[in-house]
């Protein structure tokens, strides 16, 4: 299973860089999730901002330096508490400190309890572009990324000094989500590769009307990320939505079935595991039309013509390794429909959503559903949170990901 934030103990140092008001957010995000966190502050840091605003927003003392001087005793040294945290973030990072933790010095609180922690490291680093780009800081991330730490960022963007260049700060949604990779124990899905369809599809009517579905790409999202942070390779070929994807997913977008059918059929010889998630528009418009069509009184039809079935095809060309998985919206007779499914496509699971209603599937954080094998039915249908639904699935797919290597 993995794990997130919550009930995790995270050590968040913050150097000096006009960046650390992410880290306010950061700290804050973190706490939302029902982390415990502590944070520690470098001498300069505490001049950009006080260290009462980090105490109010963690709840816990803050760590100003070895002989710490705050308004509460910091309950436990910086020794066993780098011992005891599940994780080590340094954002924002600045080049001096990186430069320090690479040459093992320890004079200061943060470089002496990095020296001292078991726990995994992840820099956020922020600075000057030509300061990143610097070969000396190149070299301290390499020594560093080579004794197993982990780097997010920098972007490339406008930073306080006004140059624009590689030195921002990686955005907290992309910091977050490092930060649930890093936190999941689970690692069963290392060197698979996992293709995911997504999201709905568009079919062009004229140049500003398509046809299309409400689909929201939620589940599209949750099941790359959970691949993701089970150590897999996940692309995503997306049609439009406005759920984010990702960041750690390789991202392929599309807008019609037929793009989203061309891009599967040249990545699926190499994926191990195809999970088919877009609501994928059963018919194009045969002849889209050049220019807008104005409005009139006559009744206006639409000749249309069926989609490629991108699930069906995957179903038949996959080999005895490969794990096929489609997703069934349903509003009645769910489990029949399914098993047919099922059958026809050649699939190895399915996932039957009910749809309408309340809470149901479409743009929720819930669907009412059930996983179905050819060997039965995994759970009786209910409402739960996608996310949960989606470690389900893969536990399952860890499953039969371990059959089929036996064969
Ligand atoms: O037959 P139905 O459209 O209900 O099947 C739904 C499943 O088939 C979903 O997994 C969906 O992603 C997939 N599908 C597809 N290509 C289509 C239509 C549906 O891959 N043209």
């Amino acid at each position: 299973m993995s794990s997130k934030p919550e009930q995790k103990t995270i050590l968040l140092a913050v150097s000096s860089s006009i960046a650390i008001y992410k880290s306010c957010e950061l700290c804050r995000r973190l706490k939302e999730r029902g982390a415990n966190v502590y944070v520690a502050m470098t001498e300069n840091a505490q001049k950009l901002v006080s260290p009462i605003l980090f105490e109010s927003l963690s709840g816990n003392a803050v760590i100003t330096g070895m002989f710490s001087n705050s308004r509460q005793p910091v309950p436990i040294s910086h020794i066993s508490l780098s011992h005891v945290i599940d994780l080590f973030i340094i954002a924002p990072a600045t080049a001096n400190l990186i430069a320090k933790s690479a040459c093992g010095i320890a004079d200061d609180w943060i470089t002496t309890s990095l020296l001292a922690t078991t726990a995994p490291v992840l820099w956020a680093p922020a600075m000057n572009p030509q300061m990143y780009t610097n070969p000396a800081t190149q070299k301290n991330i390499q020594i560093l990324s080579e004794r197993g730490h982990h780097f997010i960022g920098p972007f490339i963007g406008t930073t306080a000094c006004g140059e624009v260049g590689q030195g921002r700060m990686a955005e907290l949604e992309i910091i977050l989500e490092k930060i649930d990779i890093l936190l999941t124990k689970n690692k069963n899905l290392t060197g698979k590769k996992v293709l995911i369809t997504s999201g709905p599809t568009q079919e062009p009517i004229d140049p500003v009307r398509y046809i299309s579905n409400r689909s929201s790409g939620k589940m599209g999202r949750e099941l790359a990320l959970e691949a993701i942070k089970r150590g897999a390779e996940v692309t995503v070929v997306s049609g439009p939505s406005v759920e984010k994807l990702p960041y750690h997913s390789n991202s392929v977008y599309v807008q019609t079935a037929q793009e989203m059918y061309e891009q599967v059929l040249k990545l699926f010889p190499e994926c191990d595991v195809f999970i088919a998630s877009a609501a994928v528009a059963d018919y194009s418009v045969i002849k889209p039309l050049e220019h807008k069509k104005k409005r009139t009184d006559e009744a206006l039809l639409l000749e249309l013509t069926p989609n490629p079935d991108i699930l069906g095809e995957m179903g038949k060309r996959k080999n005895e390794k490969q794990i096929v998985i489609g997703f069934a919206a349903e509003t009645n007779n769910l489990i029949e429909n399914a098993k047919e499914k099922l059958r026809n496509k050649n699939l190895d699971l399915i996932v039957v959503n009910k749809v309408g209603g309340e809470k149901c599937a479409f743009g929720s954080e819930f669907a009412y559903a059930t996983i179905i094998t050819p060997d039965g039915i995994e759970n009786e249908p209910s409402l739960t949170p996608k996310r949960e639904l989606v470690q389900k699935l893969y536990d399952k797919i860890e499953e039969l990901l371990k059959k089929k290597e036996a064969i």
